[in-house]
């Protein structure tokens, strides 16, 4: 395969959106910059949700307009009802994403209504939207498994995702959100959709927590996909999914991808000290297996 593949940085949100330890708008923005600094060209900087619900995104209308001098990037945000979108627009975001799920029980958690309620709630942010000429895309979440309703059928997540397409999002983007998915089932959930989203309006958006992230990645891919959603350093959680730990990492895909010769434009050096950089923040380790060889391969001053 010797293509281009589309990455989405989401560690500045799904990333710290979990994380105990508060990090301050400064710190955020010092991350963002990083992995701006890296090459990645779509880094996810926050979300417009409730305080209460989300403490650790408070801030995100700073840590945006901190780092909106920088057009070469995609800077989107999470958006989850008009309020969160006038708030969003007040900070000057280009680029949204409204997040739907496809099981009732983590809508219901996440979100606080049903999936028909926020298909609702969506409906003014996206005509909003289309007036002002802002880009919208879509998330759906628990799209291999629920942690309250367990195994999802891929009707379920086409059935959304055609109400998010028909609404005016851009691009869909399928989130594993507890990492349960398998490759089969990744590539049969690819396919459904695309029978009715096209392939290049997919993303796909997989937590790692049974470590089966860049298998069911490379799945995708060989139906076609070509926008990859990840972290750096493996960060990330929702707090309303249950023991779900981190997005597949950054470091990992692009090592893959590269591997595959397919070039991401970005600088693996440059990428890991991102990584090392939020590392020093929340005060772990990161996950990333390729993270934790090169920092290793450094130490031991072979890099
Ligand atoms: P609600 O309680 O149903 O909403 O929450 P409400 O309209 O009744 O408002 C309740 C309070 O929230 C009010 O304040 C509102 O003003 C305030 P109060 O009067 O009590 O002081 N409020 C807001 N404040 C700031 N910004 C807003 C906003 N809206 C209402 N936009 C709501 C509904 C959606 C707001 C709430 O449930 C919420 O914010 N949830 C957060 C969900 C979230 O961010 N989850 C994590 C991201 S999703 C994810 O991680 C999955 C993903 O990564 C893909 C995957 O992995 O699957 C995307
Ligand atoms: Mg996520």
């Amino acid at each position: 395969m010797s293509d281009t593949v589309h990455i989405v940085e989401v560690g500045p949100r799904d990333g710290l959106q979990n994380e105990k330890t508060p990090i301050s708008v400064a710190d955020r923005i010092t991350f963002v910059e990083a992995l701006i600094a890296a090459g990645l060209k779509a880094v996810e900087v926050g979300a417009f949700v409730s305080p209460k619900a989300i403490p650790q995104m408070v801030g995100s209308a700073d840590v945006l307009r901190g780092v909106s001098h920088h057009t070469e990037c995609e800077l989107p945000v999470l958006v989850p009802n008009e309020k969160g979108y006038e708030a969003s627009q007040a900070a000057g975001a280009k680029l949204i994403a409204v997040f739907a799920a496809a099981s009732e029980g983590f809508s219901r958690a996440n979100i606080n209504c049903s999936i028909e309620e926020s298909i609702e709630r969506f409906r003014p942010v996206l005509a909003r939207a289309k007036a002002d000429g802002v880009r919208v895309r879509g998330y759906i979440s628990t799209v291999l498994g629920c942690p309250y309703e367990g195994e999802i059928k891929p009707q379920a997540v086409v059935d959304v995702a055609k109400v998010l397409w028909d609404l005016g999002c851009y691009e869909i983007s399928l989130g594993d959100t507890i990492g349960v998915g398998t490759p089969v089932k990744a590539r049969q959930l690819l396919r459904a959709v695309a029978g009715h989203v096209p392939m290049a309006n997919l993303a796909m958006h997989f937590h790692d927590t049974y470590g089966q992230a860049l298998a069911n990645l490379y799945a995708g891919m060989e139906e076609g996909c070509r926008v990859i959603d990840s972290a750096a350093g493996g960060l990330g959680g929702c707090p309303y999914a249950p023991g779900a730990t981190g997005n597949v990492a950054t470091e990992d895909v692009v090592y893959m991808l590269e591997g595959m010769g397919i070039a991401t434009g970005v600088d693996m050096a440059k990428l890991v000290a991102a990584t090392n950089v939020v590392s020093g923040l929340i005060g772990r380790l990161p996950v990333s297996r390729v993270a934790a060889a090169l920092n290793a391969k450094k130490a031991a001053g072979k890099a």
